[in-house]
């Protein structure tokens, strides 16, 4: 069954805005961790999940579930139908022209690795660059190096201020002759620094270089429009956009997408198999082999309806309220210093306390209910080039309200007392 070409309507939107009633949706965050409640600032890790994804995930395993695109009968059907709903989802979501755009993936990770070696790999010849930037998580470094690796090719990486912003001038004179990729983050996971997509894309195109957003900390916190933005491909994760884990999506421009051989063979992949030789299925099942996680899409198309109706724009300016007011609190912590100072930040703040090793600071706020992230959250250069080998994060999602900072910049300062 081939999914039908219109983009799914859009949801009814919220009346009211009421981030309480938001986080209500979210049965975890009335949980105790240690006798305390869950104070939950480890979003940018993972986000957790609203009752209508818990509960689509349930009922579609009661009501609706038999593997997709393979079978006649009623519940098949049923099945595919709803998967190929979920696309049209994230067709939507992202603002893609086309639903074959949208290849379903395990998470961003295999995104950049499936553009890694099928799109990029097979163009590589020795000498050639692929371009990063210092700040990169490492899923949008490791893949490249792989495939360079193989081909004799390198990895380029262009440096950021101490703002933690990337010096665009340095990034523009990093593009040479030998340039094949460049693949930057839309919002650092660790900075929380939002770099100037737009800007980058039309350098990119203007020296015809393919360009890769990594928006794994970006979609769920923006509003996005892959169309208008004019990147070739983007990816991001459905465990970090309120869905289930397993699950991601690669975005890529249908022309890029349609010239690309497969990366992993199997069944849903092909046109028709022998042994004399095998030919292969349109854009996107040329890149979906095997079953997919098909209750997680199904989910994950819930948990874009869920974002979709919150109204990003909204959830932007209060999650960007949260974060700015966390950073004034924390900032006046004795011995505080967080990372960069970026003109624009979303999702993240890291920083280290003077005495106190991250890995203390993370299991002493554990002990007061505090959930955040120690240790170099996959970005080991970035944390290289701030002279450190470890931070402490915290990081929002729509749930985020005032007394989870509160509570934060209590236990540091409790912390920060304990140490100095
Ligand atoms: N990429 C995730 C993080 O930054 C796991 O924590």
């Amino acid at each position: 069954m081939s999914p039908p070409a219109a983009p799914a309507p859009a949801p009814a939107p919220a009346a009211a805005f009421d981030p309480e009633t938001w986080r209500a949706q979210f049965p975890i965050l009335r949980t105790e961790m240690h006798g305390r409640p869950l104070v939950y600032l480890d979003s940018a890790a993972s986000t957790q999940k609203p009752r209508r994804v818990i509960d689509r995930l349930k009922s579609f395993y009661e009501r609706d579930y038999a593997n997709i695109h393979r079978g006649v009968y009623e519940l098949s059907q049923r099945a595919s139908a709803l998967h190929d709903e979920a696309r049209r989802k994230v067709q939507r979501f992202l603002g893609a022209r086309d639903w074959r755009e949208i290849v379903f993936v395990r998470n961003a990770t295999e995104g950049i690795n499936l553009v890694a070696w099928s799109f990029l790999r097979p163009k590589l010849e020795p000498g050639d660059e692929i371009l990063v930037t210092e700040m990169e998580h490492h899923a949008n470094i490791v893949p490249w190096q792989i495939v360079a690796g193989e081909r004799g090719a390198r990895v380029v990486a262009a440096p950021i201020t101490d703002a933690g912003e990337i010096d665009l001038d340095a990034l523009a004179e990093r593009i040479t002759g030998r340039t094949r990729m460049l693949a930057v983050a839309w919002v650092s996971n660790v900075l929380g620094t939002v770099n100037p997509v737009e800007e980058i894309v039309a350098l990119a195109r203007r020296e015809g270089v393919p360009v890769l957003i990594d928006a794994a900390q970006a979609v769920q916190h923006r509003p996005v429009d892959v169309a208008a933005l004019g990147c070739d491909f983007l990816v991001f994760s459905g465990h970090k956009t309120y869905g289930p884990s397993g699950v991601g999506v690669l975005y890529g421009r249908g022309e890029l997408l349609d010239a690309m051989p497969p990366w992993q063979g199997g069944g849903d992949m092909i046109e028709k198999v022998s042994f004399a030789g095998t030919s292969f299925n349109e854009i996107p099942f040329r890149f979906e082999a095997g079953t997919p996680d098909i209750a997680g899409i199904v989910a994950l198309g819930e948990a874009l309806d869920f974002l979709e109706e919150l109204d990003l724009a909204r959830v932007e300016r209060h999650e960007a309220a949260l974060l700015a007011g966390a950073e004034r609190a924390l900032a006046r912590i004795p011995g505080l210093r967080i990372l960069g100072a970026p003109k624009e930040r979303r999702s993240a703040l890291a920083f280290t306390l003077e005495g106190a090793h991250p890995q203390d600071i993370g299991m002493l706020l554990d002990l007061e209910g505090i959930a955040i992230r120690t240790g170099h959250h996959c970005a080991m250069p970035l944390h290289a080039r701030f002279g450190l080998s470890a931070s402490a994060r915290m990081s929002v999602g729509v749930y985020t309200n005032e007394a989870d900072i509160d509570a934060l910049t209590a236990g540091l300062r409790r912390i920060a007392a304990m140490f100095q």
